[in-house]
């Protein structure tokens, strides 16, 4: 018996926000893909993913809401994972990097890469926050690109065209916290060498050789990422920082380290051994056959992952001993949507758990238009449109159509009982040699990671069996030649039930729907394209609806939803740059009454009013004039900028500023408060 063994890993996301169609199409629903159809191949497969808990991503996320970064894990955590089961990926183990296990296996993992001397430990001068007396990695830091300029990229990497970066790289960097260009402090940290591995990373990624050994073919890795790499490598790699200054994380495991953790992206991928483990130990595996000798290690990541599973990850596998490499890292461009790129920020997004709950029976419906537009080689865009297009004259024309037709004319003409073949016609004989090619041609395409276009191979054999009804008209013949029906509805139904396996790792609620209307059921790969695999004389059930399509309204419900959370959709100006909790309790905004208003001469857009604020009454210039009559607002409650510096407009000093909503058509109106709330109320 073989020891073949693959671990699948899918990216562990950042618990800090919710999933989108984008980390889905590109990362979770191929990898699911892949592992289901190597199960069906009877394959000793783990598929491994968990949240990311660690760095910046959360403790940023909670310090935007006010909370607590454990606060933060613990709610993306259960929200993701729920979505994941609901979407129906099929982890093994799906676990977060807060677990004691995990800190344990990073820690011991440090320690032996220290004690091996993989790591350099040096004092360098590092960016400081001095307002907020913190050392700036990652994505407390942005700055512009040095590579593409792209002008918010984060201090270890810039999102735009996925180069590593180290803060000092950025041009013009500013402190996330404080918005303030930091100062340099000196601080010690764990380095990792890069520059030492650049010769075996180069013929490793180049040539798929590792010490001579023949470890995998590089034409079977994707060009971007074999690409990137060498891009990377060519530029010359430097030591990278494998330790921060922060309190959330896995500590730093030496005695000289308070106040140190490990950089996230070194015990993210360490996530992916320690997630193995717990598996292995809960299901009495041993977990090391799962990352050693015969065991294939494939990371299905997003593209600006790359240089930490292609690069780094391998350098920290091949420092510690006694890891395999990866055999292959399929990294997926973006998806955008409707046009633009999905934001979470923007709300320009489709969530995955609000898809679900309010259409729960379309999971394989939404698994199938994502696969279709997979971002395998270059982004790709969703919009609602091809959704429902791909559903309706896909998925319910071709798919559900040819299963309907081949399952409601056996259950008329032969009460539901499977006729058998007679005389073989060259048509019926095509067919069934088609048939026989279709489950290899589909499995080469899968195990090249070309999902789509092997979603779409499956999908013509679906057409082959319309185009087979279409050609021999068995309702016509049913009239004259009953003989020459039961040939042609025998083959419609071996057809039908090779479709029930060859879709099963696309759709495996779909498939097997499939299979319960021929009560049939095979989860077994080898079988697809087998002429015989519903026996004449065997019972199959009946069918209802395969597939629903998608209304009109529908989509355009979609759409205008989609419009109306989005902010950035209408006239109104788009969200300004994030300020911290601490730039705006700065401010000092009261309620104030106005008690007196008249024109500034010779300005038609300004009033001078004199405003009550409750701790004094001071004179506020404001370019109202235009919009309401003095008179008219003597005796409002208003908001009012208290602590704004004072300046001279048209010879009156303001000292304030009063707060107005201004609508889409330019409307202003003051920003009041309730009844009872009188001057000097403060307002946060
Ligand atoms: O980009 C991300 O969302 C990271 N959290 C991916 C981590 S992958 C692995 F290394 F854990
Ligand atoms: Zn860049």
């Amino acid at each position: 018996m073989s020891n073949q063994k693959y671990t699948v890993t899918a990216a562990l996301p950042y618990a800090n926000g919710p999933l989108h169609l984008g980390h889905v199409a590109g990362v979770y629903l191929p990898a699911d893909i892949f592992v289901r159809f190597l199960r069906m191949n009877k394959e000793d497969v783990l598929f491994v993913c968990g949240s990311d808990e660690h760095g910046a991503a959360i403790t940023l996320r909670a310090k935007k809401e006010g909370t607590t970064p454990k606060e933060i894990v613990d709610r993306y955590h259960s929200i993701n994972e729920k979505a994941f089961s609901d979407f129906d990926i099929s982890f093994d183990i799906y676990s977060r990097t807060s677990k004691e296990i995990h800190h344990k296996t990073a820690q011991e993992y440090f320690k032996k890469l220290d004690e091996n001397g993989s790591f350099i430990q040096k004092t360098t001068e590092q960016y400081y926050d001095e307002e907020f007396k913190q050392f700036l990695a990652d994505r407390y830091i942005t700055g512009t690109c040095p590579n593409c300029g792209h002008e918010s990229a984060y201090g270890d990497q810039c999102e735009n065209c996925g180069t590593a970066l180290s803060p000092t790289e950025l041009k013009d960097p500013k402190s996330t916290l404080s918005g303030k260009t930091p100062t340099l402090k000196e601080t010690s940290h764990w380095f990792l060498p890069l520059d030492r591995h650049e010769d075996w990373l180069r013929e490793w990624i180049k040539e798929g050789k590792f010490e001579g050994e023949e470890l995998h073919n590089p034409k079977d890795w994707r060009n971007q990422v074999v690409g990137q790499c060498m891009s990377w490598i060519d530029g010359g790699l430097k030591p990278r920082a494998m330790t921060r200054d922060l309190d959330w994380g896995v500590a730093v495991p030496k005695e000289d380290a308070d106040g140190k953790v490990l950089y996230v992206w070194l015990d993210a991928p360490i996530g992916y051994i320690s997630a193995t483990k717990e598996w292995a130990e809960a299901n009495g595996k041993n977990w090391e056959d799962y990352w050693t000798g015969d065991s294939e290690l494939i990371h299905f990541i997003g593209k600006d992952n790359i240089v930490f599973h292609a690069i780094i990850f391998p350098v920290l596998l091949k420092e510690h001993g006694g890891f395999n490499l990866p055999k292959n890292v399929p990294a997926y461009e973006f998806l955008n949507l409707e046009g633009d790129k999905f934001s979470t920020s923007r709300n320009w997004a489709v969530w995955l758990h609000e898809f679900i709950e309010e259409n729960p029976d379309k999971v394989d419906e939404l698994k199938y238009v994502l696969t279709s537009i997979a971002p395998e080689s270059k982004d790709s865009e969703f919009t609602w449109k091809e959704f429902q297009a791909r559903i309706n004259n896909e998925l319910a024309d071709i798919l559900g159509n040819f299963i309907n037709r081949a399952v409601v004319l056996t259950n008329k003409y032969y009460d539901g009982k499977v006729p058998a073949r007679g005389e073989l016609h060259d048509v019926d004989n095509d067919v069934l040699e088609q048939l026989a090619g279709f489950p290899e041609k589909i499995a080469g395409l899968i195990r090249k990671y070309k999902l789509r276009e092997a979603q779409s191979e499956a999908m013509n054999l679906a057409r082959l069996g319309n185009k087979y009804l279409a050609e021999t008209e068995p309702w016509k013949l049913a009239k004259t030649d009953m003989e020459r029906v039961n040939t042609i509805m025998n083959i419609a139904l071996q057809i039908s039930a090779s479709l029930s396996i060859v879709f099963a790792p696309f759709l495996p609620k779909k498939a097997q729907k499939i299979g319960e209307f021929l009560n049939f059921e095979s989860n077994n790969w080898e079988n697809a394209g087998n002429s015989d695999l519903l026996e004449s004389g065997h019972s199959i059930g009946q069918s209802s609806i395969l597939i629903s399509k998608v209304e009109d309204k529908y989509v355009e419900e979609q759409v205008e939803k989609l419009k109306n959370t989005n902010m950035s959709n209408s006239n109104l100006p788009p969200q300004k740059d994030e300020v911290t909790f601490d730039d705006f309790m700065k401010m000092d905004i009261r309620v104030g009454e106005i008690i007196d208003a008249e024109k500034v001469p010779k300005a038609d857009k300004l009033l001078k009013l004199t405003v009550n604020t409750g701790i004094d009454q001071r004179t506020v210039v404001s370019g109202i004039a235009e919009h309401f009559a003095p008179e008219d607002i003597i005796g409002k409650k208003v908001s009012v900028l208290l602590n704004l510096a004072p300046r001279k407009i048209r010879g009156v000093e303001s000292q304030g500023m009063i707060l107005m909503a201004e609508n889409e058509d330019g409307k202003l109106s003051f920003v009041s408060p309730d009844e009872g709330f009188d001057g000097g109320c403060e307002i946060r």
